[in-house]
Order: C-alpha cells, then structure tokens, then sequence
C-alpha cells in the first residue's frame, strides 16, 4: 500500500513538474513574442508631457465646441468608460452622418505603428487634426478651431500654463500636441495577460493559455504580435480568402489610397487586440458583432484554416485575457462660454 502512494506520488510529481515546464514553454515563447503594457504613459518625441499639458488636452478631447455644431468631441466616438470606442457600426458625425469606417479604439493608440486603418498619419499628433476638419466628423477648419479656442478667455490661460515661454501658444499644432499627450495615457496595463507576460503562471486559466497556444500555433501571431498584440504591420484583408461584401466593402481600399500601390488594395493594419472583448463591433467596415465570428472570419481569410468551435471558444477565451486596467478620467471642467464666443453652425 505504502509502496502504491509513493509510486502515484511519484507518478502525480511528475504530471505536475511535466505540466509547469510545458506552461512555462508556453510563457517563453510567449514573453518573446509579445510585450507588457507599461504602468505609465511612454514620452512622445517633441512633445514633453506636463500636467498642463495633459490637463490641457484632456479638456480639449472633451469639448464639443472643437466642432462646427459644438455637438461632438472626441469623447463622441471614443468613449472614455466605454473601451475607447463608440460601439456603432460606422460613427455618428456632423448632422448624423455615418463616416465609412468603424472607430478605433484610442486606448494604448500611442504604441500602433500609425494611426487609422490604413495607417494614414504617422503619429497621434498628426492624427488629432484629421478628425476636427473631416467634413462626416466635426467639420470644422483649423482656423475656427483656433477663433473657437479664442473666443474662450479660459483657454488662453490654459494653453500659456501647457507652452510656457511661447508668444502665441493658442495654435492648432498646439492643440495637436495637447490632445496627443492626453491620449498617451490613455493606456491600460495590467491585463491577466501582462500579468502572465510578468510571470506569473495564474494569471490565465486553462482555457486561456490553450486559447494562447492555438493563436501562436494557428499562425495569428504572424500578425498579431508585439505590445499590441496587433497593430505593428499591415496586411490583406483576405490573405488566403478574401471575405465577402458585407464584411469588405469592395469600395474600401484602405492602404492602397495611401501608397497608391496595387498590391496595398484591401491591405489594413493588423489590429491592435488588446480590450478586443470590450470593442465590438469588429473590422474597419464594423460589420461583426460576435467576437467568436471575428477569430473564425480571421481563421479562414489570413490562415485558411477551418477553426472548429472549440479552437475559436479557446482563442476567444485567451482574447479576453486582453482586456486590461481601464484609464480612470475625472472629467475636465471646461472653461465657460462668454457672450462674444462664437456659437455653433447648424
Ligand atoms: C480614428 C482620435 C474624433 C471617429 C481615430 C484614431 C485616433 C482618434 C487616435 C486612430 C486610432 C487607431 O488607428 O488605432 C480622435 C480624436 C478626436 C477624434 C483625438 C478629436 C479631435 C472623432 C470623432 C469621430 C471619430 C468625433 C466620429 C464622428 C473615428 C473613426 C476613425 C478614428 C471612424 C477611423 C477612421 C479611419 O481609419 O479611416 N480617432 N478621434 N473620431 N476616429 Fe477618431
Ligand atoms: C483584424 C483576430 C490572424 C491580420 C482582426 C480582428 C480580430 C483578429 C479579432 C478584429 C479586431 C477589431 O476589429 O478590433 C485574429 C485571430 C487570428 C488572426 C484570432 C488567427 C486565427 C491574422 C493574420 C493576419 C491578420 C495571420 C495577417 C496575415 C488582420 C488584419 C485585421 C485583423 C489586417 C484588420 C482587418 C480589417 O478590419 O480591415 N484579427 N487574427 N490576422 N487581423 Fe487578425
């Protein structure tokens, strides 16, 4: 009997020490292929962060009065609270006009190779003045924006606090700068992910690191790598199989109107899936609502590999181990509207 439990001891240890050095394989080839989140927000070339920086350009990303109807912010389309996105297919802008792309979420933004889909501006500075002057978006010109901000007497004090020693502080670069830093910390480390990343072996369950295996296994990871797991590279959507038209719009080229290159047609930015769970609905044209449809969609169009329900349930799983610390915003209190400040345009 004594002989029995020393030899299922012996038996169970070595399951047990088998299953950690397996995991633990898996956490390696994990730690080399992706990174943590940081705790806090990275520096952005050229552009220091200050508190009245940030403080500045928080207050700019909630303001209506940046657009032509002073009825949209950037908070309109990326929810802070809610992932960062506004949950519609195609966003609502200027006079209820569905632009022809879902919105992306800003969260960990900063760490994306380029901004938009089809990775059109360099940089969060450069992408901040598109929204403001896209007649479907807040429609305005960078000339109002600036007369807007003027006609505010709060923001002059506010922009000489954000550009200290500057003549003229109050200019759409500025305005660029300011909502660029506020967006950098628009970060949210501390997933269950990064905490397995960090070593720590609980921080998945089961059905999570089978998930993470088959995603590295299955060849998503090709793709979608890095801090972002997603969001370094460009690819075809349709490498193997392109999807239909209710999924890709054929009128959407994405980087082929950037580099005007014939074999950038249909190629977009591999995603960024980090809070994937909290974004939905899925791809540049918004047109999937379910999670589990997007990784099999995904399966047979970058991989062609058929996934069955279980593969797409534990791939699924491991996304939700994505969804990480959410920003914490106080809510700006905006410097108020005096007589002569100019009112919204219908
Ligand atoms: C894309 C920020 C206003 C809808 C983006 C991205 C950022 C951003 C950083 C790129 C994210 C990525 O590529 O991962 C801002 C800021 C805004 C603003 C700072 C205010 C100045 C809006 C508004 C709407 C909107 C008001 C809706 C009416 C979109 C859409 C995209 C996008 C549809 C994707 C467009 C494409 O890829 O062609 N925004 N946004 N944004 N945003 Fe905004
Ligand atoms: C988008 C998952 C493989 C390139 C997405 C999205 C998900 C996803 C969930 C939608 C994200 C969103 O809309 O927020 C997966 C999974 C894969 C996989 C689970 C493996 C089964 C790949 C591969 C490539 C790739 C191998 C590159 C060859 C892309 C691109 C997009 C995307 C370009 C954006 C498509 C668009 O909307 O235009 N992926 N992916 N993916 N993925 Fe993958």
């Amino acid at each position: 009997m004594r002989q029995l439990c020393i030899a299922t001891m012996f038996a169970l240890g070595c399951l047990c020490t088998g299953q950690a050095s397996a995991q633990s394989a898996l956490m390696k080839q994990a730690q080399g292929l992706f990174k943590p989140i940081p705790t806090t927000a990275p520096a952005l070339p050229g552009n220091a962060a200050t508190p009245a920086k940030q403080e500045l350009g928080k207050m700019l990303y909630f303001d209506t009065r940046l657009s032509e109807s002073h009825a949209l912010s950037c908070n309109s389309c990326h929810m802070i609270g809610m992932g960062g996105v506004d949950l519609q297919e195609t966003s609502l802008g200027h006079r209820w006009q569905h632009g022809g792309r879902n919105a992306p979420t800003v969260y960990n933004a900063v760490f994306e190779v380029a901004q938009f889909w089809d990775g059109r501006a360099k940089d969060l500075e450069a992408q901040a003045g598109g929204p403001l002057v896209n007649p479907v978006e807040m429609d305005t010109t960078p000339e109002h924006v600036i007369e807007q901000l003027k006609g505010i007497p709060g923001y002059t004090a506010a922009f000489a606090k954000a550009f200290p020693g500057v003549a003229d502080p109050l200019t759409f670069d500025n305005v660029r700068k300011a909502i660029a830093v506020f967006e950098a910390t628009l970060i949210t480390p501390n997933a269950a992910f990064d905490r397995y990343l960090k070593g720590s072996e609980e921080a998945l369950d089961a059905n999570q690191k089978a998930g993470l295996e088959l995603f590295i296994g299955k060849g998503c990871v090709a793709c979608h790598n890095g801090i972002n797991v997603g969001g370094s590279m460009y690819a075809a959507f349709g490498v193997i199989e392109r999807p239909g038209a209710e999924i890709l719009p054929p009128d959407d080229k994405g980087r082929f109107a950037v580099t005007k290159t014939a074999s950038d047609a249909y190629v977009f930015r591999a995603a960024s899936l980090r809070n994937v769970a909290l974004t939905p609905p899925y791809f540049h044209s918004g047109k999937v609502w379910d999670l589990r449809q997007a990784v099999a969609i995904m399966g047979n169009s970058q991989l062609g590999a058929d996934l069955n329900d279980g593969e797409v349930d534990r791939i699924t799983d491991f996304l939700g181990s994505l969804t990480g610390d959410q920003p914490q915003v106080m809510l700006p209190i905006l410097p108020p509207s005096v007589a002569t400040t100019p009112r919204p345009k219908p």
